[in-house]
């Protein structure tokens, strides 16, 4: 059985996902992570971001890996090395929207997601997942809340990290990272047809929990 969860950046699907998998017994993975280690890669390696060529050309190198770990956290290594520590760095967080609208980089971090997936039962948690990689999940749920409180959260997880944004710019970036999320010309964030849609702004995390549990027959 796989369940698909789809969601705006802040959304809370990193959270839910978690707790749910907890909840259910089933494994999650987080694809973003994926699409932050390869730009977190670039990043350091000093690549243009708009030079998709060479990006592309390079990605093999890149040799990313996923791992999950016991607590549903996905582990990120890129050339051996495990860089999960770094990959929601601010700078991170705002140059994966470029990076991750290039075809060649989603059928690259796609393949990465499959061998993962191929493992058994997963969540998946990501934007594209109930549109493009599990267009047949069982379960699909897409997960928003307003722009006020998922920049709040985003202010809050920054915060906790020492990064200090007033709470405007934050809700400029993440406007920003909407658009770039939403109207990129491959696999753009799209509820699914067939997705669940849910409105966390008023909901707790419990709350968002039970109610996406209810749906599940396991
Ligand atoms: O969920 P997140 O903020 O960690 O995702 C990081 C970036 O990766 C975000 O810009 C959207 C992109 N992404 C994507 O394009 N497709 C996915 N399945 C998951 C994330």
């Amino acid at each position: 059985m796989n369940i698909a969860i789809d969601g705006p950046v802040a959304s809370g699907k990193g959270t839910v996902t978690k707790a749910l998998a907890e909840r259910l017994g089933i494994p999650a993975l987080d694809t973003g992570a994926a699409y932050r280690g390869v730009t977190l890669y670039l990043l350091e390696h000093n690549f243009d971001l708009h030079d998709e060529k060479c990006i592309l050309m390079n990605l093999k190198k890149i040799d990313l890996r996923l791992y999950l770990a016991d607590n549903h956290e996905v582990r990120v290594f890129t050339q051996g090395q495990d860089v999960t520590g770094r990959i929601r760095d601010n700078r991170v967080s705002l140059a994966v929207p470029v990076v991750a609208a290039y075809a060649g980089v989603r059928d690259y971090v796609n393949q990465q997601i499959g061998l993962v997936a191929a493992q058994g039962d997963f969540i998946l948690e990501g934007r594209d997942i109930g549109t493009v990689v599990l267009p047949n999940a069982e379960y699909k749920f897409f997960l928003t809340a307003s722009l006020e409180v998922r920049a709040k959260r985003r202010q809050a997880d920054l915060a906790a990290k020492g990064e200090k944004i007033s709470l405007l710019a934050v809700m400029q970036q993440v406007k920003e990272r909407d658009e770039q999320d939403l109207n990129r010309a491959v696999a753009p964030l799209r509820q699914a047809e067939d997705a669940i849609y849910i409105d966390n702004s008023a909901l707790t995390l419990e709350q968002t929990v039970d109610m996406m549990a209810k749906y599940i027959k396991l």
